[in-house]
């Protein structure tokens, strides 16, 4: 029985541009359900951090949560406090950012940046927590484990400081991993290792995981539904299959016709003609419509609403029936 773990509803973050609120998140829904790997895909510019920044109440300064809430179990994230935040932080949901050599502290050791986050959560004395981070290390696969305890982040490789970026995401053992970008400064043999870590240790911990992606060659390979972003907002959500065998909205089937030959080196999803439209400056209709191969005078009047198609969600006039009557008309 598939149950839910989280709900996010409306969630609508922005800016203040000009003296006005403008959208950089613009009150999107979706769920993670127990257990399962859930993909946000979109290109550069799509809100994909700042929806993964959302769930973890980590929003840099100038961004502003406008409204919409989060649920996890019963809790509500809606008018959390930073102190209700850092309780919830690494205990339920622990993140891996984007930028995996700035997130370590240069100063301090592995193995205090390990146990600084078991101390922060959990009961326990020092000398216990020196030995939860020895098994966080020995889970993510660090060789010689007990030296690389008292080591400097500099002392270790990329994908070994990756490695303990997970460990230290992992150390209080959360029922959210939300992963952005895990892979991406890394060569691909160890991409390759890393993204095989997070699933051998996601079946270990029974952990649901919400990773965010430009590379649907990660995609394939690590989720099981996806949720598909532009400009913003949510076109398209599909399980895994459905999404490689039939997508739906024209962006998703952009996307897809850009994605490289699978034993060629991965790129960034670039091929469909025309850039994302900047925040404060979004098409009147559906915001894809400038770039859409597709789109008619319906997509420039009004923004379509997300609807259900043979299982996928859609955000695109071509599978609203109001739209086809009006072309039949
Ligand atoms: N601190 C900020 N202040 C104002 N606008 C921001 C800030 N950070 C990001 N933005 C804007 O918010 C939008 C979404 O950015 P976000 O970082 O979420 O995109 P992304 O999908 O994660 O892109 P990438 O794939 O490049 O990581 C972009 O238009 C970006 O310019
Ligand atoms: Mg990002």
């Amino acid at each position: 029985m598939v149950s839910k773990i989280m709900e996010v509803k409306n969630l609508q973050v922005g800016i203040n541009h000009d003296n006005r609120d403008v959208a950089i998140v613009n009150g999107i829904s979706f769920h993670l359900n127990k257990g399962e790997t859930l993909g946000i895909v979109g290109e550069s510019g799509c809100g994909k951090s700042m929806t993964s920044l959302s769930l973890m109440g980590l929003l840099p300064p100038g961004v502003r949560w406008q409204d919409g809430d989060i649920q996890v179990d019963k809790l509500q994230f809606k008018n959390f406090k930073n102190k209700d935040w850092r309780k919830v932080r690494g205990k339920k949901i622990s993140m891996i950012f984007q930028e995996p050599m700035s997130s370590l502290n240069p100063v301090y050791t592995v193995g205090d940046q390990i146990m600084e986050m078991v101390l922060n959560h959990e009961n326990v004395s020092k000398k216990l927590a020196r030995v939860r981070a020895l098994e966080m290390l020995h889970l993510v696969g660090i060789p010689r484990p007990n030296q690389v305890l008292d080591e400097y982040p500099h002392q270790l490789s990329g994908g070994m400081r990756q490695r303990i970026m997970i460990a230290i995401a992992l150390s209080c053992n959360p029922e959210i991993l939300i992963a952005d970008e895990p892979t991406t400064a890394l060569d691909v043999t160890i991409q390759a290792q890393i993204l095989e870590l997070m699933k051998k240790i996601q079946n270990q911990l029974h952990m649901s995981i919400v990773l965010i992606t430009h590379d649907l060659g990660v995609v394939a390979e690590m989720c099981d539904r996806v949720v598909v972003m532009y400009a913003g907002e949510i076109v398209e959500v599909a399980q895994i299959v459905n999404l490689f065998d039939s997508p739906k909205h024209p962006y998703t089937q952009g996307l897809l016709k850009s994605l490289p030959d699978i034993n060629v080196q991965k790129e960034y999803l670039s091929s469909i003609p025309g850039v994302v439209p900047a925040p404060g400056n979004m098409p009147i209709g559906c915001r894809f419509a400038p770039r859409c191969p597709m789109a008619h005078e319906r997509c420039k009047e009004a923004p379509p609403l997300l609807t259900t198609s043979d299982g996928s969600e859609v955000q695109c006039w071509l599978y609203d029936d109001g739209a086809e009557k009006e072309e039949i008309r």
